[in-house]
């Protein structure tokens, strides 16, 4: 069994990128812009995150917060504002939004050559003609995690979890792609999937995006299986001196014997989806002539 080492590989990922940013001859630095609506305690870390691995790397990152009371009208115009700022590179919003807001309306608004997290219909369409494309920062970071290891995925059996725009649709199309990683015979199973055992125990990659703490136990999964865990929760821990702990949707004790690879939680995916939200902004950079 081996560990897949997210921080690692996304540390690798990003001093690539800043090399390729050092040799460059351009008067200003790659600058994602990231929107932020409301308050909402997740949502804070991970924007925090991103600007913080923006000013490590030599990005310029800036963060738009608006109040929760904002119009989707408002929203959209600071949208169409930053599409048309030459200095910006990327535009992200980062979800969930609130209610009243449309995050269809949102996301299309948001310049497709500006669109770093890869939601815009031209990109997921793209993505989906095995075209070049920005491609959705969680999925492209696990393909990223895939090729780093060398693991093989023509022909195998792949089980998505999860139909979410954000992960497990894409992830079921990149693995389905005529592509490495790709080539997979490829299974998407979600909350009205019955007897989701049957899939998860003849699959050869297992990639668990459903949101569920610990969905996936050893008893249901098969000697040698590969397994991407992207779920994130967090749980109560008397032991921990924060008072809690990170844990997946597998459930790493039980799973992590009988697999070959297994990311962990924290430290696995999670890691990744910055470094490739700062690599589509770098290559957004790169094309504009600005
Ligand atoms: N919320 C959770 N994950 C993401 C992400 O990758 N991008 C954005 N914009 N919001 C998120």
């Amino acid at each position: 069994m081996k560990i897949i080492d997210g921080k690692s590989v996304s540390e690798h990922l990003l001093a690539d990128i800043s090399l390729k940013l050092q040799s460059q001859k351009k008067n200003r630095s790659p600058h994602l812009a990231i929107i932020m609506v409301g308050k909402h305690p997740a949502s804070e870390t991970y924007v925090n995150a991103k600007i913080k691995t923006c000013e490590k790397y030599g990005f310029k990152g800036t963060l738009y917060h608006f109040p929760e009371t904002i119009t989707e009208k408002k929203l959209l115009d600071e949208i169409q504002k930053l599409n048309d700022y030459h200095e910006v590179d990327g535009i992200i919003v980062q979800l969930p939004l609130p209610k009243h807001i449309s995050e269809n309306q949102v996301i299309e608004t948001i310049s497709p050559q500006k669109d770093v997290d890869g939601f815009h219909p031209v990109n997921i369409g793209k993505m989906a003609k095995n075209l070049p494309a920005l491609l959705p920062a969680t999925p492209g970071g696990i393909l990223e995690l895939l090729k780093f290891y060398q693991i093989e995925t023509a022909g195998k059996h792949c089980v998505v979890i999860g139909r979410s725009n954000i992960v497990g649709f894409p992830m079921s199309i990149l693995m389905g792609r005529n592509s490495y990683p790709g080539n997979c015979t490829v299974t998407m199973c979600h909350s009205k999937t019955q007897n989701l055992e049957f899939y998860t125990q003849n699959a050869d990659i297992i990639i668990a995006a459903a949101g569920q703490p610990e969905l996936i136990k050893g008893n249901m999964v098969k000697e040698g299986v590969v397994v991407i865990d992207v779920g994130i929760h967090r749980v109560p821990d008397k032991t921990k001196k924060s008072g809690f702990k990170l844990i997946g949707d597998v459930e790493f004790d039980t799973v992590a014997p009988k697999s070959s690879f297994i990311t962990p939680v924290p430290g696995g995916v999670g890691p990744m989806t910055i470094a490739v939200l700062l690599k589509n902004t770098f290559e957004t950079w790169l094309q504009s002539n600005k």
